[in-house]
């Protein structure tokens, strides 16, 4: 069916959706700059790796299809891109009547009226009442303004007994310590500046998700987690079972202690267990996730499918972020680590290769440019530091 385009609108493409949007030129800065939220429906062109990824991730879980939802559609495109590249059947839903529009027209110019629905419901509401249908849901898309956690308690109630959750996060403020009150108030955590700020944040974020969802019997397992510019995204393999909430919380709810004047740190369960050498005056942190942020045996199943042709940058972007599913330990800042033993810094290659050599894991971190993850205890690394 023709879709009729506006003398306002574009027509562009997205991996292999065409997306009505209106005209990008219209709501631009002094600077030239696009501003999507200035738009009347949110499209943001740099949020494609997000979408990418997603489309990688249920093509990998769900090569002969599944069925979708996605709470938070904006233009629809994240929607269109699972009905024309997943194969997915599924709902693209928007509480704002524009948003629905776009959606409904987006439907239509990818030929995809027989596979997708546009829905116009608070997304609270929409999943809720989903629960009650019967309908398995095999896949849900949480894409907010700001913080997931107002949309997580009733995202989880619908999807199927195994079933997987995309989440992204843009409220990384409060989340890497900037807004230590609004962290405290959303997520529970009394925070302070620590060096690897943007790991704690992916860390209680991913902690918050699956306390609330264990709450409801749903055990979630992050199988790939990420900080891009401004946002964190995670997505969960998740599983209805109470035995499996208890026992994933039991092993990976738990707090960090770290000392400010020397950057040691370690995991602990509680926050009475801080080592009594570890330094003058040590802070703890939590409660927050203690295990893997990521399942790198699901990052080798990923790059094994050949989407290379397709996906280059999102599969680039997986090679790149796996190396922080190997190592738990959250990334030391080597230029701090350098600073603070007074020695000058080698490249940090020279600084890698050199804890290797005393037989321990270390790789850069996505997180950061200067982030170096190791499982070398910290008295090596204080040693190779010192042998610089
Ligand atoms: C960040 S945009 C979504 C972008 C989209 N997922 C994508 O990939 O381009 C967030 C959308 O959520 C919608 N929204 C905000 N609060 C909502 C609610 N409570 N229920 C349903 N939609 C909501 C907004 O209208 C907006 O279109």
């Amino acid at each position: 069916m023709n879709v009729e385009v506006y003398s306002w609108e574009k027509i562009i493409e997205e991996g292999k959706a065409r997306i009505i949007i209106p005209d990008p030129a219209l709501f631009t800065r002094s600077d030239g700059k696009y501003e999507p939220a200035w738009a009347p429906v949110f499209y943001n062109p740099l949020m494609k790796l997000n979408r990418d990824l997603t489309v990688i991730i249920t093509r990998t879980m769900y090569p002969s299809g599944g069925f979708f939802v996605e709470a938070l559609g904006g233009s629809g495109v994240r929607g269109a891109r699972l009905g024309v590249e997943a194969g997915m059947e599924g709902i693209i839903n928007d509480v704002d009547p524009i948003a629905h529009y776009y959606i409904r027209r987006n439907i239509i110019l990818n030929g995809l009226e027989n596979r997708l629905e546009a829905y116009m419901h608070e997304a609270n509401s929409l999943l809720n009442s989903l629960t009650f249908t019967g309908v398995f849901i095999d896949y849900i898309d949480l894409d907010p303004y700001g913080s997931p956690i107002p949309f997580i308690d009733s995202a989880v109630k619908p999807l199927a007994k195994k079933a997987l959750l995309g989440v992204t996060a843009t409220d990384t403020g409060p989340l890497t310590c900037s807004h230590p009150r609004k962290m405290l108030r959303r997520y529970g955590v009394r925070c302070t500046d620590v060096d690897f700020s943007k790991e704690l944040g992916l860390r209680v974020l991913i902690y918050n998700l699956v306390y609330r969802a264990s709450g409801q019997d749903v055990a979630l397992y992050p199988i790939l987690s990420y900080s891009y510019k401004y946002y964190y995204r995670v997505f969960f393999k998740t599983i209805r079972s109470s035995q499996a909430c208890y026992e994933l919380l039991e092993q990976c709810r738990g707090y960090i202690w770290y000392c400010r004047d020397n950057l040691a740190r370690d995991y602990i369960r509680e926050p009475g267990e801080i080592p009594r050498f570890s330094c003058r005056d040590p802070v703890v942190l939590g409660p927050l996730w203690i295990c893997s942020i990521g399942d790198y045996g699901f990052t080798e199943d990923i790059l094994s499918r050949g989407y290379e042709d397709i996906y280059r940058d999102g599969v680039e972007f997986v090679r790149s972020i796996r190396s922080d599913y190997l190592v738990n330990t959250p990334y030391y800042r080597y230029d701090m680590l350098f600073g603070r033993f007074k020695k000058n810094m080698p490249p940090i290659r020279e600084f890698i290769d050199r804890i290797r050599d005393y037989g321990y894991k270390a790789y850069r971190s996505h997180f950061d440019p200067r982030g170096v993850k190791t499982d070398a205890p910290y008295e090596v690394l204080v040693e190779v530091v010192n042998a610089f």
